[in-house]
């Protein structure tokens, strides 16, 4: 085994380069094995995945679009034990499908409907997995089909509702009457993992799996409209048209928010669906029958991801980022403060209650000379949203009415907009925040669209290939309501350049061929290997899609991050160089890259996203997320055969999303 390197950590890989093939690369020295792939059995009973489309049962299979993952170690005996590092629980969100691989050719409609088991097997590989993982020896890792930890959590899966909107009236739909309860979970990106041992999934973009009819905007109260309308549930449809699907069936039904009529009750349908989701869901991975518990006092919103900063006598501090454009960051402060004792309470969920359930939702304004405050979404001081456009002014009833509606509260108190705000990670030898920015391709922003912290808008292109922020709390605590920040690196093609001033003005963080990157998303630190403060963690940077795949599939980076303000000031030019169109002088603070604090550790196969990342305790394996390769393609014609591509050259397999784990082939931590 080789010995960690202490402070400074350095880069001891050599960098990947672009690559456009259909498998995983890593450096010179590592190994890709990979792990659960879509389909792959979590019963003994379930059969092997035939992967032609004719497979089902999901509800006991690895979901689609393998994203965000976690860790949980086990002893050799089978119980918890987060410092395991040779047997673990794989956690993993099923974010999405790629539909056209589900089915033996694709999604079909009859006579304008969906067949039903079409639509159940989409539904089904929505949610989470649980799958036990082991180390045979040797980094011979393999995952246990029959393990009694093995779980899918399903949208159709019974959770209940937790924290001060529980109950409310929103809430309450023909599947809970009081508003306590509901089916399932959607859409699931990123996550958290508290200090407690439980995982934190997130419900992103579920506003569009809902239909409404043109008939519902006249039956619901303006109050509701403009929160539909705020939060993007205004399809006809809904995603895959689920609801077109003929059957009574409430899994199918439910899919359609459009009010029966103007005298039925809400409780008579699933009109308030939608506002059943869009929260983080905490589970208790080590307990298979558990009752996932939606966290209401974390707000609900495109929830990305929920990076859980937990300091013993600290309160637990909860970053969330709500990913769509001009969306805004939040902080979840714990009224208690962690006490240690709690790491290995034996009723996770209830520990859950504790620190979870009582708390303040602030939502973040960065100020112009590098300084940021938390405001508060606190009933009484959030004034009314003015009325805008063709929104009226909407005030706020109750705590509640707060926590469904973050986005109108955070208009209403003046939160400052971003360009997409995804990951949230936190530094374990700074406590710093790092927030990834993936893009905002917005060719109709004008110059003036800007903010300091999202200072970059390439007249024609926006921001196109993002940035990332970080800040650092005053006096170092959760607690604290106000914070420093700079901007830490900006994304950039180098090869997408026609002029020398285009060039200096996109590449302004100083990339070069070894670690270029466009649209980071995924945001991770090594899990800590050393005494805290002996090891500089190394920074994760995942990419997804972005302004670059014309050149490189999507990567996974390794950097050295440095501290808040130690860049010094520097310059963009907004103007753009081609027409002249006039630009404003944007200046920031912010670091340069250089090989040697940022290199590309690994590129996905043709057109995955990077999603999912953690580590074992000891740093050795690194577990990567690979969400839907040949996802361009559909069941007749395939543009992906990873991962079969990974170890045959002449694979003709349909893709399927799939976790890799990565190993050093000297038994080395990754990444050093
Ligand atoms: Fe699901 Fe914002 O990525
Ligand atoms: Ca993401
Ligand atoms: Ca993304
Ligand atoms: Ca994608």
């Amino acid at each position: 085994q080789t010995t960690v390197r202490v402070s400074p950590a350095v880069l001891g890989f050599s960098a990947v380069g672009h690559s456009l093939e259909d498998i995983v690369v890593v450096p010179e020295g590592y190994s890709v094995t990979v792990m659960t792939r879509l389909g792959d059995p979590l019963t003994a009973a379930t059969p092997a995945y035939a992967n032609d489309g004719s497979d089902a049962d999901f509800a006991n299979r690895i979901g689609d679009h393998a994203d965000a993952l976690a860790y949980f170690g086990l002893s050799d005996a089978g119980a918890p034990d987060a410092g395991a590092n040779g047997r673990g629980l794989m956690v993993q969100n099923h974010e999405n499908i790629t539909e056209s691989y589900l089915h033996p050719n694709g999604p079909t409609t009859v006579g304008g409907a969906r067949p039903l088991d079409e639509v159940l097997k989409e539904i089904e590989c929505h949610g989470v997995s649980v799958a036990e993982y082991v180390d045979n020896g040797d980094r011979n890792w393999t995952y246990v089909q029959d393990s009694a930890f093995n779980r899918r959590v399903t949208p159709n899966t019974v959770m209940s509702f937790h924290g001060p909107a529980a109950g409310n009236a929103w809430l309450q739909t023909m599947y809970s009457p009081e508003g306590t309860a509901g089916r399932g979970t959607i859409n699931n990106c990123a996550n958290g993992v508290t200090g407690w041992h439980s995982y934190l999934t997130c419900e992103e973009n579920f506003h569009g799996y809902f239909r409404r009819d043109s008939a519902d905007d006249a039956l619901r109260s303006e109050r509701q409209l403009a929160s539909l309308r705020r939060n993007g549930v205004t399809s006809r449809s809904g995603s895959y048209a689920w609801s077109t699907a003929s059957s009574t069936d409430t899994r199918i039904t439910r899919w359609n928010a459009t009010t029966t009529s103007a005298t039925t009750a809400a409780t008579s349908d699933f009109r308030n669906e939608p506002f059943q989701f869009g929260w983080v869901v905490e589970i208790d991975p080590y307990d298979p029958a558990s009752t996932p518990r939606k966290r209401t006092a974390l707000g609900r919103f495109g929830h990305e991801g929920a990076f859980a900063q937990i300091v013993a006598g600290q309160p637990v501090g909860v970053y969330m980022g709500d990913d769509s454009r001009g969306e805004y960051l939040y902080k979840y402060v714990s009224n208690a403060n962690f006490d240690a004792a709690d790491t290995d309470a034996a009723d996770r969920l209830a520990t859950g209650d504790k620190y979870l359930d009582n708390g303040t939702l602030y939502v973040a304004r960065f100020n112009a000379d590098g300084t940021g405050t938390w405001l508060p979404l606190v009933f009484g001081q959030v004034p009314a949203r003015p009325a805008s456009g063709s929104y009226p002014e909407y005030a706020f009833e109750s705590q509640a009415d707060i926590l469904i509606n973050c986005r109108l509260a955070g208009d209403a108190v003046g939160a400052t907009p971003m360009d997409r705000p995804e990951w949230t990670a936190g530094n374990p030898a700074t406590g710093e925040i790092y927030l990834t920015l993936t893009n905002s391709n917005n060719s109709n922003r004008p110059v003036d669209g800007t903010n300091a912290a999202n200072p970059r808008s390439y007249w024609g292109s926006g921001n196109p290939n993002g940035h990332i922020v970080r800040l650092r709390e005053d006096g170092d605590t959760t607690a604290a309501m106000t914070f420093t920040w700079d901007i830490y690196l900006f994304g950039a093609d180098t090869l997408d350049t026609d002029t020398a001033d285009e060039q200096a003005n996109i590449n302004v963080s100083n990339l070069d061929l070894s670690n270029d990157f466009s649209s980071p998303d995924g945001a991770y630190f090594s899990r800590a290997s050393a005494p805290s403060g002996q090891f500089n963690p190394l920074f994760w940077i995942e990419t997804d899609d972005g302004a670059m795949t014309d050149v490189t599939n999507c990567m996974l980076l390794a950097a050295q991050p440095g501290t808040v303000g130690d860049g010094g000031a520097r310059t963009i030019n907004n103007t753009n160089p081609n027409t002249g169109a006039t630009g404003s002088q944007a200046t920031f603070v912010g670091a340069s890259a250089s090989a040697a604090n940022l290199r590309r550790f690994l590129v996905g196969p043709t057109q995955c996203e990077i999603t999912g990342i953690d580590m074992t305790p000891d740093g050795r394996t690194l577990f990567v997320g690979i969400q839907h390769p040949g996802e361009r393609g559909d069941a007749a014609n395939i543009t992906s055969n990873w991962p079969a591509s990974q170890t045959d050259a002449d694979a003709t397999a349909r893709p399927r999303s799939a976790i890799v784990a990565i190993t050093k082939n000297d038994g080395g931590v990754i990444g050093l």
